[in-house]
Parts: structure tokens; C-alpha cells; sequence
């Protein structure tokens, strides 16, 4: 029996939608549940999988069938039919029952291998001649910095027959644009992205079947240096893989209609030549000649007249894996809002949003060989110039030297830049604001969550930490995207995490991070403070080249523990398993008596709270008390997720030693009177978060904590590693007035602050600039770090109320419970989940509570409304025990306690705040 009111739709395979060229060879599938019915659940679900699409439609799963299996379950279901090898298209769908024994069929979607073994690949690795860089470098206008030339390959094929299906592999070692006939292959920018190249390289499939047609064809690419070969971090340093040689593979793959295949592979029967990219590198910029481009080079029939052949270089000795995150994309384009000629000839353009990506230039009637240059920053200087000096050594800066003539438009390829402000010279007459376009690109997690409230600056805050997100989520979690630096910092990963997956579907992409920790992790086990690894000699590029920072290295533990929370996936932690352990173990072989004070990493602290210590290889009092915490934290999460994993000794194990050092922290640093030895805001929030106190002291270290924030009145002076902790905490002890007025604050240091002065992202540090000294020290002053952003996830928990239920990962079952504060009238969150969308929306007017909220399909959740103990509680207009698809529990203070099932509610009820 079918009801139109259940539907089943967004399938998805390992997160992505519909992925080409995955090499899971048990991929997990789920899909959503809709139904507009109360309640509405799933009991059972059938999948059906099929080696080609009419199979599927005729019912023939000829790759698996899983009959009927009663089950709540819609995610992470793996695959368990036909082993599947290379090439293999998986056409499926599932049925779906509910409780009322009705069925509801999805569409069909797919998922398909890439190559799954080395011998798949026939494809040659290549590099350009050196030759011809030699040759051609007379002939390159001078360019300011030393950064790579990107090279053209080319070859041209027959296709003798009409086509079935074509599918390109694509890899380098350096970055890779590719076009077929003209025609750009794919949308992706950076391909193949950051990995630790030592360990391994991804490739990238696309179905290119619309563009290979019978007949001669071109398949052409651009070869740039990326992090393979360009300036990562702040040494200055390129190469930190061992080369600054680019090379490439490219594997196309043609069935033809009459059964036929035919490959065509990079090998030396392609050919080379520079272009028009004279140089190009990540934080150095662009240097782009338009009158170099060689007119039909991409495409069939072109002469190639000083073409030479390309090089087979050796292949890499690593496996080449399949990209297994979103792509880094342009997700929006910008029209700046001002343009302005500070001096004569040097025009500001301001997009009114710091973002990352690069400006697109459109211009017409200019002098061939005319120089137009671009600069970017985030800030001006207070005569309205470009304010540059927090970049540090990156010179961040396109030139684009004309064709000239009629019009050109022309932006970037190799290149990123962080930046606000976008400054012009040479241009040809004045540009409007309409001849620049800002281009956002980064990873292209799907969007998840959203926060409004009746605050506009907290919504403005809220936005900042979203666009920071965006802005530094490119291929790895990076710290910053404009100066010399820009490195996957693992503290700063780890306290936004909880953020960013309310603001975006990430696990993905921390899925794919989390393989460069692991890989970063040494034999003995110590975890990075930056991941991918960078070569430096035999050492992590980090300072000093250690890693194992309390809070940083941490993260190897974090981050999986967090995913399996949050999106109910066990598979991270059970293929994290063995690092996660060499981990706690090897901090336990250094630190034998419980105190993480002896061990041989770095150690930033809470960096940049205030005052800030912003040295790394010190200790003190404050620095041992946090990595104790830390590691005490690490190991009751290890027990945790031992037990989920049925390893019942090891859970044994962990619990044991969260104990000893739980009680080695106590002896350390509690006094007697409950205070803590080392008082900083930081110190009571660790122990109040990773439950390191005594019962009865706890409350006596919120109150702690709240005299502390009342001595600075009432001012945070937390750090990145604090500062995640310290709304929640306040909230949890029962001080979320003092939370909200910590929230609400526009003076230094509170969030607000940068907001008031017209803040786009999260600065950095609190006095990134202040009216009194204004801009910090440019050594280390970036406007885009997300980190004291972490606040983002006290808004989702706690004011509007979505949060995990303590004893169930994923959001299957969940809690929403909304702390109300003084300050706000109303909040309303939606938030993008596995399972579906869940709302809260809450408006709070003299003492009058109304609460809107939805339940996904097939979830649960325990819902907390605030309400006076005795007072008139209603849902939907009648008593709220009257409400269908609610079971009141009972009281806890000033809540009413129900159980929910699927559906949307109404509550009403009176309560104060
Ligand atoms: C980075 C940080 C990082 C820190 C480590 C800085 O240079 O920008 O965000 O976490 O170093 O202390």
C-alpha cells in the first residue's frame, strides 16, 4: 500500500549526493523521511541495487537486494551485496514502510567506483619539458616573486564511433585544470586538493559523457603548483614535498555504442607549452598575460607549432585515493558596494563582507600589454588605502596584463586570497563597481543551519562565525586564508567543530581531514598540531617543529568523537581506533603520574586570552593544568566510545585512567574551598566541561567562575581554547543570565566588540584593533580566524535549544531545550540534520513564552518548556496533556518535561526570566 503522504528523498551515499569514482567498497547509504503526519516513523526500509538503470526500473538488483529489513534505521546503512570493483555504477533506491503499513518508493540515485587498483591506471605520469619554461621565460614579463609557471599539455583523439559513456580520471602533483574540446571539465577549483603527499593523493572522476562526441576531439589541461609546490605556511618555504616539479595523470575512458572502449592517457605522446599564467601560486597571487593564450589550443585541429613533447616523469610510490569531501567551488559571487580613488589612478573597491576567493575583472577598449594590478586586504588604513601589513609575506597580489581591444573578463586560477578590499591600478579609463566581481569559493558543504534572533548584532556575530567557516574551510580546516599561513591548525579545528556542524553538513570533509591527522600522527604516536603534515626535514612544520600541543594535538581524539556524535557515525571511531589509542597511551608514557605536565610537545594554552602568552614552548601552572584536563577529557571520551564499540576492557582501561588523572588534577590544582590554584576564567570552565570536580565543588566553581567574570566587570577573558566552553558552562551551572550578558556586551573584550566596529568574520584575537590603539601588531593579526566564533554553538544549544541527547549520537533522538535570557524576544534556529530539519523558534514578551518547534520524520525528541511550576501549559491551543503525540514526563524546575515524537508543535506558557 503507498500513501502520498510519505515520501522518501535526499538519497546519499557516504555524505555526498549521488558521488562518481568513490573507493568505499562498503559505502554507507541514507536517506529522509517526510511525512506531515504526527509520530510519523519508519519500520522497515528495502534497498535495491543494480548494475544498470533499466535493471533497477524492471526490479532486477542484480548488485544487491536486501529484502525487507524492519528497521528505524535510515543512515550510515552499508552496502552488503556484490563485492564491487573498479568502474562498477550502483543504480539504487529504497523502499520504505511506516507504522501504518504504508510504503513510499524514492527515486532512483547512484553511486560509482573509481579505480580501485593500481592496475586500473594506464595513464603515464607527466611533466612539462623544462625546456620550454627555459625557453619561454625571455619571453614572460618580469614578475616580482619566484613562484611557478603553470605549463598547457594537449593531445588530440578519434573517437570512431558514437558513445555510450565517457569518465575521466584526473590527478597531479601540483594543481589541475582540464578541458575537453573547449569546454571546462567539472566546476572544481584545486583538484586534486590537500592531502599529505608523502602518504597518499587524491583523484577525481567525472562523467565527461556530454563532452567527447564522435570524431576528432582535445582533451587539454593547465598545470599550476598549489600546496605540492608553492609557499605553504610562513617559512617561506615551496616544495615542502621534495619538488617543485608539477606533473599530472589523466585517464579518459570511452565506451562506445558498439560495445568498444577506448582510453586515452597521459604519456609522452602529449604535448607541452607555457601559457598565459606566467606565475602563480597561493598566498603570492597571479600573473596572467592575455596575449599569450594560444587561440584553439584546447580544442580539436590546432596546429601546435612549438609544442614539445611532455616528460613521463615516475609515478608517485603512494596510493591514489578517490576524493571522498566536497569540492572547493564558487558558492556566491559579490558586487562590491563602493568603489572609491583614494589617489589618482588607485581605486578601493569594498564588498562589505571579508571573504575568500578572488576578484573577477571585466574591462574593454584596453591598450595591449597594459598592466591592470589587484591587490587585496581585509582592512583600510584610516586614509581609505589598502591595509596589507597583517599578510605578513604574502604578497597576495593578481595582475592581469591585457589582450586589448573589445572587452576581456578574466579572474585568477591558482590562487586564493582573504580579503575585503580590492585595490586597482592601470586600469584602462575609471571602473564602476560592476567591472569587479567578488568570487567566494571553499569546500561546498552543504548548508545546515540557521540563527536569527531579535538581537541585530548577535545575528551579525552569528553570521561572522558562519562566514568565517566558509572562509577557511578550504580542502583542510586552515586557521586563516590571507596571511603566510593558512595550515589546518588542529585547536582551532576542534573548538569550532561543534559550530560549524550546526552551520554546515561538514562531516565529509572532517571525515577526509581526519585521514591527514592520522597520517600526520608519528610511529610512536603523537598527533600534529597542524594537519596535512608539511615536510620540514624529519619534522612537523609546527613551531619547533613538535607537535603533541595539549588542546591541538588533541583533536585526533576530538574530531572523531565529535563526528560519531553528532552524525551517529561509528565507523570514524572505529577506523580512528588504534591512533586515537597510540595517542592517550604515549601522553601516558611521558606523564606517568596523572599530571600532563612533563611531555615533550608544545604547549600554546589558552591561546590569546587575555592577557595572552603567546609563547608555545613554556610551562606554567595554567599550561599543565589545561593539557591535564585535556587528557583527562580525552580519555573518559575514549571510554565512551569503547563501550559504543564493544570493547568493554578498554572502555575498563580508559574509565581507569580519566580517574588517575582526574584525581592527580584534583591534588594539582583544587584548593579546599573549591577554588581552583590557577584562576582563570579557562581553568574553572575545563573543569567544569570535562567533569574533573568533585559533586559537591562543582557549584562552588561556577560560582568561582562568575566572581571571576564579575571582577573584570563582567567582561570574558578567554582564549580559543576557553572560549568554546564558557556560555555553555555558564548555562549548564545554572548562570545563563550571566551568559547572555556576556553575549550582549559591544565593549572590549566581548564579541560584540568587533562587531560594532564593523566586523564581517571573527577577528583572531579581541584586540585585533581597538579604538584605543587600533590596529595590534601585524605579526599576528589576521581578521578571519574563526575560533573565538565558537559561540555559535552556545546559540544552537542553549538559546535556541537543539542539542544532542546525552545517552544517543546523531540527532535521531534528541533534546531541544531553550534557556530564555534577558535581552532577547525572540530566537528562532532550524537546523539541517541527517534526519531531516529540526526548528525551534521561541518569543519571549513579558513573561508570555510561544514556541514553535519540528521533529523530523522518524526522530524523537525530549522537549524542555519553560514554564512556572503550576501555571497553564498548552500545545497546539489545548492542555498540553491533551496533545496528541506528546507524553509529558514531568517537572525538572522550571520546565515541563514531555517526550515528542515526529511533527511541528505550538506550546504556549507563562514563565520568568
Ligand atoms: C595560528 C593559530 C594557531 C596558533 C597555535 C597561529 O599562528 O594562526 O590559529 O592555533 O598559531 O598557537
Amino acid at each position: 500500500m503507498t500513501n502520498s503522504d510519505l515520501r522518501v528523498s535526499a538519497l546519499r551515499c557516504e555524505y555526498l549526493v549521488a558521488p562518481l569514482g568513490i573507493d568505499e567498497r562498503l559505502p554507507r547509504l541514507s536517506w529522509l523521511l517526510e511525512s506531515s503526519r504526527r509520530g510519523a516513523r519508519q519500520t522497515a526500509w528495502h534497498i535495491r541495487v543494480a548494475s544498470v538503470a533499466h535493471k533497477l526500473s524492471a526490479g532486477q538488483a542484480d548488485l544487491w537486494d536486501s529484502g525487507r529489513v524492519a528497521s528505524a534505521q535510515t543512515t550510515h546503512i552499508a552496502y552488503a551485496g556484490k563485492p564491487l570493483h573498479s568502474r562498477q555504477v550502483c543504480h539504487w533506491q529504497v523502499e520504505v514502510s511506516n507504522e501504518l503499513g504504508n510504503t513510499a518508493l524514492s527515486a532512483p540515485s547512484l553511486w560509482s567506483t573509481g579505480l580501485l587498483e593500481k592496475g586500473d591506471w594506464s595513464a603515464y605520469w607527466i611533466a612539462a619539458d623544462p625546456e620550454i619554461i627555459k625557453r619561454d621565460s625571455g619571453a614572460v614579463a618580469p614578475t616580482m616573486i619566484d613562484s611557478g609557471t603553470p605549463a598547457l599539455f594537449r593531445k588530440e583523439f578519434d573517437v570512431p564511433a558514437p558513445i555510450r559513456r565517457a569518465t575521466l580520471y584526473v590527478t597531479a602533483r601540483g594543481l589541475v585544470d582540464v578541458l575537453l574540446d573547449g569546454h571546462r571539465v567539472g566546476e572544481d577549483l584545486f583538484v586534486p586538493e590537500w592531502t599529505d603527499y608523502d602518504k597518499r593523493i587524491q583523484y577525481r572522476t567525472y562523467d565527461v559523457t556530454s563532452l567527447v562526441s564522435q570524431g576528432r576531439n582535445a582533451l587539454a589541461a593547465t598545470l599550476g603548483d598549489g600546496w605540492w609546490s608553492g609557499y605553504v605556511g610562513w617559512q617561506e618555504t615551496r616544495a615542502r614535498y621534495g619538488s617543485l616539479e608539477n606533473s599530472l595523470m589523466l585517464q579518459l575512458e570511452v565506451e562506445l555504442a558498439n560495445g568498444q572502449r577506448l582510453t586515452v592517457g597521459t604519456d609522452s605522446s602529449w604535448h607541452c607549452h607555457t601559457g598565459p599564467i606566467i606565475t602563480s601560486d597561493f598566498m603570492m597571487g597571479e600573473t596572467y598575460d592575455a596575449r599569450r593564450e594560444p587561440t584553439g589550443w584546447d580544442a580539436a585541429n590546432f596546429s601546435g607549432q612549438n609544442w614539445l613533447a611532455a616528460r613521463e616523469v615516475a609515478a608517485p610510490t603512494v596510493p591514489l585515493v578517490a576524493q571522498r569531501s566536497e569540492p572547493v567551488r564558487i558558492t556566491e559571487t559579490i558586487t562590491p558596494v563602493s568603489v572609491n580613488e583614494v589617489h589618482p589612478g588607485i581605486f578601493i573597491f569594498d564588498l562589505a563582507q571579508n571573504i575568500t576567493g578572488w576578484a573577477r575583472i571585466r574591462l574593454s577598449h584596453a591598450t595591449a600589454g597594459a598592466r591592470v594590478q589587484i591587490r587585496y586586504g581585509e582592512r583600510l588604513n584610516p586614509d581609505g588605502t589598502l591595509y596589507t601589513e597583517n599578510l605578513r609575506r604574502a604578497i597576495s597580489t593578481d595582475v592581469y596584463i591585457c589582450k586589448g581591444g573589445a572587452e576581456e573578463t578574466w579572474e585568477p586560477h591558482f590562487t586564493f586570497h582573504g580579503f575585503q578590499y580590492i585595490e586597482i591600478t592601470g586600469w584602462p579609463g575609471k571602473p564602476t563597481a560592476a567591472s569587479v566581481t567578488g568570487c567566494v569559493i571553499h569546500s561546498a558543504t552543504p548548508p545546515a543551519g540557521k540563527f536569527e534572533c531579535s538581537h541585530p548584532g548577535v545575528n551579525r556575530q552569528w553570521l561572522n562565525g558562519l562566514w568565517s567557516q566558509r572562509d577557511n574551510f578550504l580542502a583542510v580546516p586552515t586557521d586563516c586564508p590571507q596571511r603566510d599561513e593558512r595550515l589546518g591548525w588542529m585547536g582551532d579545528a576542534q573548538v569550532f567543530l561543534r559550530t560549524a556542524s550546526y552551520n554546515m553538513d561538514v562531516a565529509a570533509f572532517f571525515t577526509k581531514w581526519m585521514i591527514d591527522v592520522e597520517d600526520a600522527q608519528t610511529a610512536d604516536g603523537v598527533f600534529p598540531d597542524t594537519a596535512p603534515r608539511l615536510r620540514e626535514g624529519q619534522n612537523f612544520v609546527g613551531l619547533d617543529g613538535l607537535g603533541g600541543a595539549a588542546g591541538w594535538a588533541d583533536a585526533g581524539v576530538i574530531v572523531p568523537w565529535t563526528i560519531w556524535r553528532v552524525y551517529g557515525d561509528r565507523r570514524i571511531i572505529e577506523r580512528h581506533w588504534n591512533a586515537m589509542t597510540k595517542w592517550l597511551d604515549w601522553i601516558e608514557r611521558h606523564n606517568p603520574d596523572g599530571l600532563r605536565a612533563r611531555e615533550l610537545g608544545n604547549n600554546y594554552g589558552d591561546w590569546l586570552c587575555i592577557p595572552s602568552d603567546t609563547t608555545f614552548r613554556t610551562h606554567s601552572p595554567m599550561k599543565n593544568l589545561l593539557a591535564t584536563a585535556y587528557w583527562a577529557d580525552g580519555a573518559a571520551k575514549m571510554a565512551r566510545m569503547a563501550r559504543e564499540l564493544g570493547r568493554e576492557a578498554e572502555a575498563k582501561r580508559f574509565t581507569a585512567m580519566f580517574e588517575k588523572v582526574c584525581a592527580a588534577f584534583q591534588k594539582e590544582f583544587l584548593r579546599e574551598d573549591g577554588k581552583l590554584t590557577v584562576e582563570t576564567q579557562t581553568a574553572y570552565l575545563l573543569a567544569l566541561a570535562f567533569d574533573l570536580l568533585p559533586e559537591d565543588v562543582r557549584v562552588r566553581a561556577a560560582e568561582h567562575l562568575v566572581e571571576n567574570i564579575k571582577a573584570l566587570d563582567w567582561h570574558l577573558s578567554t582564549g580559543f581554547i576557553g572560549i568554546s566552553h564558557l556560555n555553555p558552562q555558564l548555562t549548564l551551572s545554572g548562570h545563563a543570565d550571566v551568559a547572555y550578558r556576556l553575549l550582549l556586551r559591544d565593549d572590549y573584550p566581548s564579541w560584540l566588540y568587533p562587531v560594532k566596529h564593523g566586523a564581517t568574520t571573527i577577528w583572531e584575537r579581541w584586540n585585533g584593533w581597538t579604538h584605543q590603539d587600533g590596529f595590534f601588531n601585524p605579526q599576528m593579526n589576521s581578521f578571519n580566524h574563526y575560533s573565538l566564533g565558537s559561540v555559535g554553538e552556545w546559540l544552537f544549544r542553549h538559546v535556541a535549544g537543539i542539542e544532542l541527547d546525552p545517552e544517543a549520537a546523531g540527532f535521531q533522538q534528541f533534546v531541544l531545550h531553550p534557556y530564555v535570557g534577558q535581552g532577547l524576544d525572540y530566537a528562532r534556529a532550524s537546523y539541517r540534520t541527517l534526519h531531516g530539519e529540526i526548528v525551534s523558534d521561541w518569543k519571549y514578551i513579558a513573561g508570555k513564552f510561544a514556541w514553535h518547534v519540528h521533529i523530523p520524520v522518524n526522530t524523537s525528541a525530549r522537549v524542555y518548556v519553560p514554564s512556572e511550576p503550576g501555571s497553564q501549559i498548552s500545545e497546539g491551543g489545548m492542555a498540553v496533556e491533551k496533545s496528541a503525540g506528546l507524553r509529558v514526563i514531568g517537572r525538572e524546575g522550571r520546565y515541563l518535561v514531555c517526550e515528542a515524537g515526529a511533527g511541528r508543535y505550538h506550546f504556549a506558557s507563562s514563565c520568568q526570566i
